[in-house]
């Protein structure tokens, strides 16, 4: 069920702060933190990734947050992990994704590399994707150690959404994309990683691959959205990879529900197709053009 309306006041009316007017008003990132009062989310928030400008106009009118995720890497560009992604991809996706929406807001991730030296690094990188882009915020991997980053760029004018847990950009120092806090010490971690960021001034927080206990002491440790992937029912929101929701891949993560199952089926299409090529039956008359009478 689409979660807006159209306003019919604010079409057509132009202005310095809407100098071409859309059919619907973009949400803000001040209204998804405001989701989030006093602990309490009443309307959890809907987030998944998108990469291209089709797939955002399929998907925005369902969720919050369209988040052109680093994992574009994988599901794009057949890469073995996002650490070869590079800022020139994530800008034009990024374009794209905000050239396909209206109505969700546009985080874009920073890719590996291109933030984690200093904040005046993170903030050149981030100010060149949201220009590049129009996407209104950037999200980032780290906890406590990017706190500092994240209060630079929110100080500066810069959105961030935080990424704790699992951190498939420390895939190497992880040694594998299993989920995090078995121990007792990482499990303090991950929530002390959420709360130095909410205190730094991050607008949301994905936490990725915990234990639902760990998911839920971060979703209450801290004041701002936590938007979870492998977590928990209990967190302010929900991410998926739309590739993984969607059937696209044979194998997903345990914590990936299958709402769809497109692979076999565009297989199908494609196996119809290539016969039909082969045994001349397509194109048939109704898919040619013919000389005027
Ligand atoms: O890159 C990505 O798609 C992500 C989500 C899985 C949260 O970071």
């Amino acid at each position: 069920m689409s979660t807006f309306h159209l306003d019919p006041k604010s079409l057509g009316a132009t202005s310095r702060a809407n100098p071409t007017p859309q059919p619907i008003r973009r949400l803000t990132i001040p209204a998804i933190r405001r989701r989030k009062e006093a602990g309490i989310t009443a309307q959890p928030i809907v987030m998944l990734t998108a990469y291209t400008a089709r797939q955002a106009q399929l998907l925005d009118e369902h969720c919050d947050i369209l988040l052109v995720g680093d994992s574009l890497g994988q599901v794009i560009y057949g890469l073995p992990s996002t650490i070869p992604v590079t800022l020139e991809m994530m800008e034009a996706h990024a374009a794209a994704v905000v050239r396909g929406s209206w109505h969700a807001v546009v985080v874009v991730d920073m890719p590996f590399g291109s933030y984690e030296t200093s904040p005046e690094q993170a903030f050149a990188a981030a100010a060149r994707l949201l220009k590049a882009s129009g996407a209104a915020a950037v999200k980032l991997e780290g906890g406590e150690a990017m706190a500092p980053t994240v209060r630079f760029l929110v100080e500066r004018g810069i959105p961030v959404m935080g990424h704790v847990g699992l951190t498939p950009q420390a895939v190497n120092v992880l040694g594998g994309y299993g989920a995090r806090g078995r121990s007792d010490a990482e499990a303090a971690k991950i929530v002390g990683d959420a709360r130095a960021l909410d205190e730094a001034g991050a607008f949301a927080i994905v936490v990725e691959g915990v234990l639902e206990p760990i998911a839920i002491a971060a979703t209450e440790a801290v004041s701002c959205p936590v938007i979870g992937i492998g977590a928990s029912a209990r967190c302010d929101g929900q991410v998926l990879v739309t590739e993984d929701m969607l059937g696209l891949f044979e194998r997903v993560p345990r914590f990936v529900k299958r709402y769809a199952d497109l692979g076999p089926t565009i297989s199908d299409a494609v196996g119809r197709y290539a016969a039909e090529v082969r045994e001349r039956s397509f194109p048939a008359e109704e898919t040619i053009y013919r000389p005027a009478e």
